[in-house]
């Protein structure tokens, strides 16, 4: 059974099809991602598996559990966590505290708890901080980790990002565009991030990129997406030499890539 499997999904914007009967799989402990011209409808995906848009149609699981029935709010709690295109933390504070937000998706005491029993809740505080110190430590952030994330350079503010998605520790990490205006050095290091996670974390990632060099290197799997429609789907050399593929993204900046 593959941990996400989405089938049929179809969205649309006031009669425009944003998402046609999309269906693909992501194995557990894979990378695959979801590449397509500007407008193809990968974000829309996302956010249908993420909650913050809802398909007219189809289904969509995670670990054989249909997510389009859950509410938003508790697809993190199933294991579902997410980076955003455009970054999206709290900037004003501080790079700790930002993970320590994403954490709390695993809280599990509350503050009516935290005042009954304060030990445990205050020992379990104890345990999330160290497992954010561990992320922070991981992502090289620790020299930062005090400072407000709103400061920061844009290449580490995503870094962060990324960090703040980690420490909710899920199943499925849903990235969208995580390299994108990043200088090269900035985006070889978030691909080794990125490869660092699910190699040494096991952890099945679903990325959506534009830049093919990085795509065709790190994943496992790819899935292309044309007009809302999934134009092909394969490993990623199979996806490279797809004449379908060539045709969609003719004209298109991000073409030279797939050549090489
Ligand atoms: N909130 C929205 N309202 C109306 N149309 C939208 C909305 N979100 C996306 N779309 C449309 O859906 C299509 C796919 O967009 P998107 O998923 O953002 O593509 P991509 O991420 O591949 O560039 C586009 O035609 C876009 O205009
Ligand atoms: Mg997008």
């Amino acid at each position: 059974m593959p941990l996400l499997d989405v089938s049929d999904v179809t969205l649309t914007f006031k009669g425009i099809a944003a998402l046609v009967s999309v269906c693909f799989q992501v194995e557990e402990g894979q990378i695959v991602s979801l590449i397509g011209p500007n407008g193809a409808g990968k974000t829309s995906m996302l956010n249908c598996i993420s909650g913050r848009y809802h398909p007219e149609a189809g289904s969509i699981t995670l670990g054989g559990s249909e997510l389009l029935t859950v509410p938003t709010h508790r697809r993190t709690s199933m294991g579902l966590s997410r980076t955003f295109q455009n970054i999206a933390l709290f900037r004003g504070l501080s790079v700790l505290d930002n993970l320590m937000v994403g954490r709390h998706a695993q809280l599990k005491y509350g503050l009516l708890s935290s005042i009954l029993y304060f030990g445990a809740a205050r020992r379990a505080e104890d345990a999330h901080r160290r497992r954010v110190e561990e992320i922070i430590d991981f992502l090289n952030l620790s020299p930062y980790r005090h400072q407000p994330a709103g400061l920061l350079p844009y290449g580490l503010q995503k870094r962060v990002e990324l960090g703040r998605a980690l420490a909710a520790e899920p199943r499925l990490l849903l990235l969208d565009e995580p390299m994108a205006g990043m200088n090269l050095e900035e985006t070889e290091d978030m691909a080794r991030f990125v490869l660092d996670i699910n190699e040494e974390w096991g952890l099945t990632v679903l990325l959506v990129e534009h830049d093919m060099g990085v795509v065709m290197n790190i994943s496992h799997q790819v899935v292309v997406l044309d007009f809302g429609q999934v134009l092909a789907q394969g490993a990623p050399e199979a996806v490279q030499a797809d004449p379908k593929v060539l045709a969609a993204y003719l004209g298109s900046e991000d073409a030279t890539f797939l050549g090489r």
